[in-house]
């Protein structure tokens, strides 16, 4: 089957077929998750969190996400990668560009990902008007963790709920592609893809998402240095070999079984 792009996501949004997205840092791990048939695979800046054992993303460079994102790029043939702009490597539109230059050029990302609106819009809009595919990140934005004071559920406030509302339309207004939404209440979250062409993808945000993306190692049971977050499944459990849980987490997610009930937040 070709390669998964850009407008094959928005095609399947609107056919009601379920996104599948994984977190990887190598390519031993994009090949078995490739082979397993995962439609994008993201180069997270939880590699700060999950491969260097940092308590944040926040020291995450661009050299370590072109570093990963080049290995990872190895691995793939079907999926679409997607890499994460490091925190304040897109703070301006310059900026914007210069990182999305080397996750593209160097990392060979076919799309890149960074968190908030309002500030950031400015650079989104820069990036998908030179054709740069943007995927946004709302919700719970792990970079802004120093400011949020930790990691929490987001939008269970009315005040909150509508900034999350109104901030999700203003980023496919300013050309975004796709939209994360993670550790959202899982009313909003599928208010909020209802709301938008753009495919939403969720973590933490329930199954009414028109997509999943998990972070490798958790789907994997391992555990890190930090607390196990709810939404999180081991898929390893019940099967024999990590190819066997990819493959497990993929079909969950396209038959919506998963996220269940208990992975979501009222
Ligand atoms: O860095 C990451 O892994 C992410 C996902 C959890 C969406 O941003
Ligand atoms: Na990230």
């Amino acid at each position: 089957t070709a390669p998964v792009s850009v407008p094959r996501l928005r095609k399947m949004k609107s056919e009601g077929q379920r996104i599948t997205m994984l977190t990887c840092y190598d390519a031993t791990f994009a090949l078995a998750m490739d082979r397993a048939g995962v439609d994008t695979v993201l180069v997270g800046d939880s590699l700060g969190m999950v491969v260097q054992g940092r308590d944040s993303t926040l020291p995450v460079t661009v050299d370590h996400i072109v570093y990963h994102s080049a290995a990872v790029a190895r691995g793939l043939t079907h999926a679409l990668l997607v890499a994460d702009m490091p925190f304040l490597s897109y703070a301006t539109p310059e900026r914007a560009l210069d990182t999305a230059h080397r996750l593209m050029g160097e990392g060979g990302a076919a799309m890149v990902k960074l968190e908030g609106a309002g500030p950031m819009l400015e650079s989104i809009r820069v990036l998908a008007e030179r054709d740069v595919p943007v995927c946004a990140h709302l919700g719970l934005t792990p970079q802004s963790v120093m400011k949020l004071g930790g990691f929490r559920v987001q939008g269970r406030e009315e005040a909150a709920a509508g900034r999350l509302r109104a901030d999700a339309l203003a980023v496919q207004e300013a050309g975004a592609a796709m939209l994360v939404l993670e550790c959202v209440p899982r009313a909003l979250a599928a208010e909020v893809t209802r709301s938008l062409d753009i495919p939403v993808i969720g973590i933490g945000a329930g199954v009414g998402c028109d997509g999943q993306v998990l972070v490798m190692h958790d789907l994997l049971g391992l555990r890190g240095q930090h607390r196990t977050p709810r939404f999180v499944k081991d898929f390893l459990a019940g099967t024999d070999s990590i190819e066997g849980a990819f493959s497990a987490y993929l079909q969950a997610v396209r038959e919506g079984r998963f996220p269940a009930e208990e992975h979501g937040f009222d």
